[in-house]
């Protein structure tokens, strides 16, 4: 058995834990980070990529963005494409000259665990947490399994950055927690395709058919996804299907093909909504995934998840150096306000573009909420506030 001691523990190795550490050992304080996954598996997990003006401007704050600035796509606008038809948003000249920058979750994941491995601070891969002890007593304890050793960390602070349905929300005494969710009729059907990007720009799509989504990774790698219906299988979509469908919904006069190419990987995520409240219990706070989950459509996830960690590290780091609680004790209220916010608006997203099978009056009131988007000034111009800066409003 491994026995450790630490300041604050932290549990998952993905943005927002990673990112933690990164600011916590920049302070001075001690970290131990413990990941069930290998480092291949968390460098190459598929996400969505677009991070918001005012967090990429904290990636460079945290002196983490400097692959981000060179290699990130950064894009002035998007796409609504509505039944055949391009309506450009000129998110930039809508807010404030403010841009996103299309980036890969695993790309940022690559630079905080190199960033981490330079200065040595311990990240245990393969190392899954199975119980917490002690949250609200002096000191906390996290029982680990690393392929077969088992690892007890003791630690003044544990954070729960492990993720949707995760093993800190379940290690608290039931009703501590309140679970708010809903469960989308939809599910994505995402590719990477060896194929150039068709458009400068992200294009989001709705098609009487269903859902599309046009996203990229490079000048090389198109990132595509289409709306299913929830009880799909990959199986029945072959790299044909796939294509077909895809120009089915998102031709145009002026672009009746897409550039195909390989499909290198190929996934389904269902959608939904979760917050659960407060985002903390005693010495355990959770931050990202853990403690809230926003449907894919407003590309918001990673951006809470890092704003999380704006409030959290601060926060910790006046505690620490200061013996100040008081950012520690504002945190869940503080990072509610705008997790709400965010879910307002991902399910706003999702609403309008997900057309339902079988409900003539939604899908009516749906066409009108995405005209009224892409042709009343104040409604698009609140869509690109939102689009872009939500998480630091
Ligand atoms: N022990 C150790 N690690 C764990 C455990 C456990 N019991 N349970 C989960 N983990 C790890 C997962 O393997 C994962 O690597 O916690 C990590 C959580 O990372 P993410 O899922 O990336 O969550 P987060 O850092 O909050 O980032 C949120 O992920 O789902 C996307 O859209 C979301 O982009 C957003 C981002
Ligand atoms: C992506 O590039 O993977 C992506 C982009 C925008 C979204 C979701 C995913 O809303």
């Amino acid at each position: 058995m491994k026995s450790v001691r630490t300041d604050v523990a932290i549990i998952g190795a993905g943005p927002a834990g990673l990112l933690l550490g990164h600011l916590l050992h920049q302070a001075g304080i001690d970290t131990v980070v413990l990941e069930r996954r290998s480092r291949e598996y968390v460098e190459q997990r598929l996400r969505a990529g677009v991070i918001e003006h005012g967090i990429a401007n904290f990636l460079e704050e945290s002196g983490v963005a400097k692959r981000l600035r060179a290699e990130g796509l950064v894009h002035h606008g998007i796409e609504f494409r509505l039944e055949g038809r391009s309506h450009r948003i000129a998110l930039s000249d809508l807010y404030e000259g403010k841009a996103i920058t299309v980036y890969g979750q695993s790309e940022l994941v690559k630079d905080l665990i190199a960033t981490r491995l330079a200065y040595d601070a311990p990240l245990f891969f393969e190392t899954e947490v199975e119980r917490l002890e002690g949250l609200t007593s002096q000191e906390c304890t996290v029982h680990a399994n690393g392929t077969g050793v088992p690892i007890v960390v003791t630690a003044d602070y544990v954070i729960g950055s492990d993720g949707g349905h995760g093993v800190a929300v379940r290690s608290v005494p039931e009703g501590t927690f309140n679970r708010a969710e809903r469960v989308y009729p939809f599910s994505w059907l995402g590719i990477l395709a060896e194929a150039p990007p068709v458009s400068d720009e992200l294009i989001y799509c709705r098609h009487d058919r269903g859902f599309a989504l046009y996203s990229m990774r490079s000048p090389t790698l198109s990132r595509l996804y289409l709306g299913v219906s929830p009880d799909e299988s990959l199986e029945n979509w072959n790299d044909e299907r796939i294509w077909r469908e895809l120009t089915l919904r998102l031709a145009t006069d002026e672009m009746p093909d897409l550039p195909q190419g390989p499909i290198t990987e190929r996934s389904l995520t269902a959608m939904r909504s979760v917050v659960v409240s407060p985002m903390r219990y005693g010495r355990l706070f959770l931050a990202g995934d853990a403690a809230h989950i926003v449907p894919p459509t407003g590309a918001k996830g990673m951006n809470l998840a890092l704003a999380d960690v704006r409030v959290l590290a601060p926060a910790l780091i006046a505690k620490f150096l200061n013996s100040d609680e008081t950012r520690l004790d504002a945190y869940s209220a503080t990072c509610l306000e705008r997790v709400w916010r965010a879910e307002e608006f991902s399910t706003f997203m999702t609403q309008m573009l997900h057309p339902h099978p079988s409900d003539e009056f939604e899908n009516g009131v749906q066409r009108a909420r995405a005209r009224q988007v892409v042709s009343v000034e104040s409604a698009t111009r609140t869509l690109a506030r939102n689009y872009v800066n939500l998480s630091s409003l």
